[in-house]
């Protein structure tokens, strides 16, 4: 059976340490997360990370627009809030509705307020090699989970089903940093299970039942980013949880595995664009509690 990578214990342990840096200090990080419209998924999320963030300390606000606001309205909130000192990060939740222009939203914010590193900016310098002002969440997570079971990831194959700007695609990247040979599938792919048979490991991140029976190596490593409720209204994953956990060396839970990593990796990242502004010593405090480093 399949070691199962606990992602609620991780982010236990690096929230705890990440509380008691901040603890020690007088100023604190803002994170305003801007939500567009009622999707109950969305605000579940977007609550989440208000009630996570202040548990830490850090002062969080959710600024909620109807469905129908304008493109400009929101441009012009968002720069306020990159002028706005008191303000550390800033999230925009996505998906956004179709009248609104992702991009320009993305293009708005400014890169040292970017907590999800999506901005072309801090996303160009992942591509080109640089270091961004923060790495993207999820993507992120995944890896502080592989490490804390010190799992291999120079040389592997590494499979990843999704070629999303969120996930597929950053991920992609920062395993090829970490010298994976990486493959990017997708929904136009052939013969996937092909492809996923040869991998070391699998990272599947669309949302739907993906890795089925006979699709994975003896002992690879599973990664299930996808979370949706079947049928039945139970919560599952894009992986045949059964079957993965019987051939899987290492797997992780839908829900318990990414998805708390994604929200710990959001914390991290407030505190790291915060930390570009401390003073030495203050930076020091929070780089005791050990977390910070990539
Ligand atoms: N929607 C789903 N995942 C994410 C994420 O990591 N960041 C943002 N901004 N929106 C999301």
């Amino acid at each position: 059976m399949a070691t199962i990578l606990d992602g609620k214990k991780l982010r236990d342990k690096i929230l705890a340490g990440l509380k008691n840096g901040l603890d020690k200090l007088d100023k604190k990080p803002q994170l305003v997360v801007i939500l567009v419209g009622d999707d109950p998924a969305s605000k579940i999320y977007v609550n989440n990370k208000k009630k996570t963030a202040e548990k830490l300390g850090i002062i969080s606000q959710i600024i909620n627009y109807p469905s129908d606001v304008t493109e400009q309205e929101l441009l012009a909130r968002i720069k306020e809030l990159n002028d706005d000192d008191s303000v550390t990060a800033i999230l925009v939740q996505l998906p956004l509705p179709e009248h609104i222009n992702k991009d320009n939203v993305m293009n708005a914010i400014t890169p040292a307020k970017d907590v999800d590193g999506f901005t072309p900016a801090n996303f160009g310098k992942l591509f080109s090699g640089q270091q961004p002002h923060v790495y993207p969440c999820t993507p992120k997570g995944i890896l502080l989970l592989l490490d804390e079971y010190n799992i291999e990831i120079a040389g592997k194959h590494a499979v990843i089903i999704g070629r999303s700007n969120i996930v597929g695609k950053p991920l992609a990247q920062m395993l090829l940093n970490r010298n994976a040979t990486v493959t990017i599938c997708h929904s136009r792919t052939k013969n996937l299970a092909d492809i996923t048979k040869t991998a070391d490991i699998v990272v599947s991140a669309v949302g739907g039942k993906i890795i089925e029976e006979n699709m994975l190596k003896n002992d690879c490593i599973v990664v299930d980013v996808g979370i949706f409720k079947d049928e039945t209204g139970k919560t599952r994953g894009d992986v045949n949880f059964e079957y993965a956990s019987k051939v899987a060396s290492y797997i992780t839970p839908v829900p318990g595995g990414v998805g708390p990593m994604t929200i710990t990796s959001l914390m991290l990242n407030t505190v790291e664009l915060f930390k570009e502004k401390l003073s030495p010593a203050a930076r020091g405090i929070l780089e005791v509690s050990g977390v910070l480093d990539e």
